[in-house]
């Protein structure tokens, strides 16, 4: 793999600290065989990398390559009914609680062989990476059998090879109770969740291991019992924890170390100390936050005080959060959280690389990989400002092409 210069940027190298952004202005940097080996000042480029190829990018804005960090983008079907329903009146919970919700989109995967979930979800794919995406997570948890779980991880995987993408995946058999198992959740994880996890480990199908910890969802026994699994096979831990109502699921979750707990509406204080202690990601999913008209915040002030990393992504699934764009979600982490553009960039980067386990990812610097996003921008503020526009003009992993 040859090495490339790029001069005449702004780079937004997200590294922390001061300035906000990372930012340097009439800026270069330089990449070798797929890693950053030098980013600085144009002025300061050493002589001895000058007679790499070079491009000049007029001023424009580079920052780290997007990172969606929490997705279930394999899915069949869709729940467009269920939106109507809601806005004639029905909650989640209640469509949930009536057969539909997730329960409905498992119905429809468990229909889809590989090849139709392979298509609808490149699709969705496509627009991630048109807004500069370079890695992004996926969750099984639509099958809740067997080999429905393992087609959807295997579908995860086989997006790798259709596009030039990393993708991480999420064994979620403990997503939701399946019809066939109604009111016995217990028997469900013992006969289902527990052997298909093993065989998803097995077949090198999972990189981590979430689970929904909710009433209409999973106990934090019965979750704990999916992590304990984890842990035996090796697996790093995530969950969806405190959406809907506090369980204490982050702190079971920080117990097994998880990488991230998500969605944490209804977190208190000592979820997130209890987060932070354990150096689990805070993973903030505005799209479901919107697409469910919620209206209890996550505690972001908390997160700030006690120095919890924050990511930011799409949660893209049929049901809460129809969502395929990042940048929608970036700004949607401004509007309805309050965070700010530079945190919600960085969560969309740094702290979601963290939340996959990726410390080569999410920031420009020196023994990264080369894995950039260029903009028809100015400022990076602009790129949680705008609203159903896509300023990317570039996007580079690895190489130049
Ligand atoms: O992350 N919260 C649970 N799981 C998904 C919802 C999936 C669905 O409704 O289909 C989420 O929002
Ligand atoms: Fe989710």
């Amino acid at each position: 793999m040859a090495g490339f210069v790029l001069k005449n940027a702004t780079i937004a190298t997200m590294a922390g600290g001061v300035p906000a952004y990372g930012l340097i202005e009439n800026a270069a940097m330089v990449a070798e065989d797929g890693k950053i080996v030098w980013v600085g000042a144009d002025a300061d480029l050493p002589a001895h990398l000058q007679s790499l190829p070079q491009e000049d990018l007029e001023g424009r804005l580079v920052t780290p390559a997007l990172i969606d960090c929490h997705t279930h983008i394999v899915a069949g079907g869709n729940r467009a009914r269920e939106f109507e329903m809601r806005l004639e009146g029905a909650s989640y919970e209640e469509i949930a609680r009536a057969g539909g919700g997730i329960v409905s989109t498992v119905r429809a995967t468990r229909q889809a062989d590989e090849d139709t979930l392979l298509a609808s979800a490149l699709a969705r794919v496509d627009h991630l990476i048109a807004e500069g995406v370079s890695t992004v997570e996926i969750k099984s948890g639509y099958g809740l059998d067997m080999e429905t779980e393992l087609r959807m991880l295997s579908t995860a995987r086989a997006i790798a090879t259709q596009r030039d993408i990393r993708v991480r995946t999420s064994f979620l058999g403990a997503h939701a109770v399946p019809a066939e198992y109604k009111d016995q959740p217990d028997a469900y994880i013992d006969e289902v969740c527990i052997p298909a996890l093993e065989a998803a480990h097995a077949q090198g199908l999972a990189d981590a291991v979430d689970g929904f910890c909710e009433g209409i969802a999973f106990t934090p026994a019965q979750i704990e019992r999916v992590f304990v699994k984890a842990r035996a096979l090796g697996l790093p831990v995530k969950l969806h924890a405190e959406q809907l109502s506090n369980l204490g699921g982050a702190v079971l979750a920080a117990r097994y170390d998880a990488l991230s707990a998500d969605h944490l509406e209804y977190l208190d204080e000592a979820g997130v100390v209890a987060m932070k202690d354990a150096g689990c990601v805070a993973v903030m999913l505005p799209g479901a936050f919107y697409t469910l008209r919620e209206t209890q915040m996550p505690p972001i002030d908390l997160f700030r005080k006690h120095h919890v990393p924050m990511a930011v992504a799409t949660d893209c699934n049929p049901g809460s959060s129809p969502v395929t764009s990042l940048l929608l979600s970036m700004n949607m982490a401004c509007t309805l959280f309050r965070m700010t553009p530079e945190e919600a960039l960085a969560g969309a980067t740094r702290e979601a690389a963290w939340a996959l386990g990726l410390p080569d990812s999410g920031t420009i610097e020196t023994g990264k990989l080369a894995e950039l996003a260029v903009w028809n921008v100015a400022h990076p503020a602009e790129l949680s400002y705008r609203i159903g526009y896509n300023p990317l003009a570039r996007r580079i992993v690895g190489d130049l092409s």
